[in-house]
């Protein structure tokens, strides 16, 4: 049944994930990629939103965004609760964005409390979707960024990392130039982080649960393939002549889709990106570019995995008398999350009556680097319809969307108060 506090919680939260969808570069669903305009007018609306809550908003020198109590002296050590404000290409509404409103409503509860402050974050970049640099919003919150990747990190048209902040400083969306680069101090230091997410798989729903509790996170090995054959004439070059770079890549494609399988669950392998040249129905492709990628929960196992697939890769390469270069894409390992976190999560759960379970996710998050730099972090999980993410159709109930931010209110007043912290 509902409570006063859900529907002020579902005015507050519903609406805003609704606003915040609007800041798209086009339809279907949501895309909103790192430091576009798009990007740019979604966290000028977040800082307005944060103010009328009573918050301080302040980027950091990467466009990460920060809502704090006003006063909050720089440098000064926090409870971290957020998500992420950038897209995938034609994703949903929910990704990032509900941990992101979820941060902001929670900060703003959680003002003026006793314990740890709370302060909101919001990252850039975890998608990967425009630079391809690794989690650059995340490692640059915690000094995990080297300057030289600023120049070397560039999107598709080759707008560097550091030309693309130039845009987003001029909009007020990052700390001005003087004040801040790689090497400034962080604006607040994370003492614990939290973040609250859709699952973006099927389990929770299939299981009839409201909250999954998170305990690891799955890694992955990426490559960008080149493939180099030779482009001749379709009508007159024998099949057993050809050199074809995309028929290469299509083995290659099944090749690694073969090995997760054979890999066993959770392995998983993807290729999601093909570009063939020159691309004509008349000539036998010249060359090829392919994205792969592979993830496991698990350590050795993602290193068998990986390992296999660039050794099929050499194999078909050989095979087909094709040049092979296999350059190694942004790696993340396979990370654990606090026990100890996730233990009072569940004993929150318990004593809320919510129906829970721990799990593993399948997709990379930003506490990834929160807890490889050593923050004891923390992931909830609300269920996703049919388990479909990164897809206009990504799906959560209101009511389940309520009762996450709820719950996490509630989580974040026991956290500032960890003997952790
Ligand atoms: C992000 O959603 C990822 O899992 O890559
Ligand atoms: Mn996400
Ligand atoms: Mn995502």
């Amino acid at each position: 049944m509902s409570t006063p506090t859900d529907e002020i919680l579902a005015r507050d939260l519903i609406g805003r994930l609704e606003s915040l969808a609007r800041f798209s570069d086009g339809s279907p669903g949501v895309t909103r990629f790192t430091y576009t305009q798009a990007w740019c007018d979604a966290h000028s609306w977040l800082a307005r939103e944060a103010e009328g809550l009573g918050l301080a908003a302040t980027p950091d020198w990467a466009g990460n965004l920060y809502f704090h109590p006003p006063g909050l002296p720089t440098g000064q050590r926090a409870l971290f609760i957020g998500s992420h404000l950038d897209s995938v290409m034609h994703g949903g509404h929910y990704d990032g964005a509900y941990g992101t409103i979820a941060g902001l409503l929670v900060a703003a509860a959680c003002r003026g409390g006793a314990g740890l402050p709370v302060v909101g974050f919001v990252t850039c970049e975890e998608e990967d979707s425009r630079f391809h640099g690794g989690m650059m919003g995340g490692r640059s919150i915690l000094g995990r960024v080297e300057e030289s990747e600023l120049d070397a990190v560039a999107d598709r048209d080759g707008v560097t990392w550091r030309q693309a902040l130039a845009f987003v400083r001029e909009q007020g969306c990052a700390a001005p130039q003087g004040e801040a680069g790689t090497g400034a101090a962080p604006l607040f230091r994370p003492a614990l982080e939290c973040e609250l997410h859709i699952e973006q798989g099927p389990v929770l729903e299939a299981q009839h649960l409201s909250l999954g509790i998170v305990e690891r996170i799955a890694g992955y090995r990426r490559w960008i393939a080149r493939i180099e054959g030779e482009a001749r004439h379709s009508g007159t070059t024998p099949m057993g002549l050809r050199r074809d770079a995309l028929a290469a890549a299509a083995e290659m494609i099944l090749a690694a889709e073969a090995a997760a399988k054979e890999a066993g669950e959770p392995a998983v392998g993807t290729a999601g990106y093909l570009h063939p040249e020159p691309g004509l129905f008349n000539v036998v492709p010249g060359t090829c570019e392919l994205w792969l990628e592979v993830r496991h929960d698990r350590p050795e196992k993602l290193e068998r995995l990986a390992a296999d697939v660039a050794q099929r890769c050499w194999s078909i390469a050989v095979r087909r008398n094709v040049r092979l270069s296999l350059q190694e894409g942004a790696a993340q390992n396979p990370t654990a999350l606090s026990p100890a976190l996730a233990k009072m999560a569940v004993m929150l759960a318990q004593e809320m009556e919510i129906p829970h379970r721990k799990m593993t996710s399948g997709a990379a998050h930003d506490t990834m680097i929160f807890a490889q730099a050593r923050v004891p972090s923390l992931m909830v999980f609300v269920p996703s319809r049919a388990g479909i993410s990164h897809s206009p159709d990504e799906f959560t109930s209101e009511e389940e969307l309520v009762l996450g931010v709820r719950y996490l209110a509630m989580l974040a007043r026991r956290l500032s108060n960890h003997p952790l912290v």
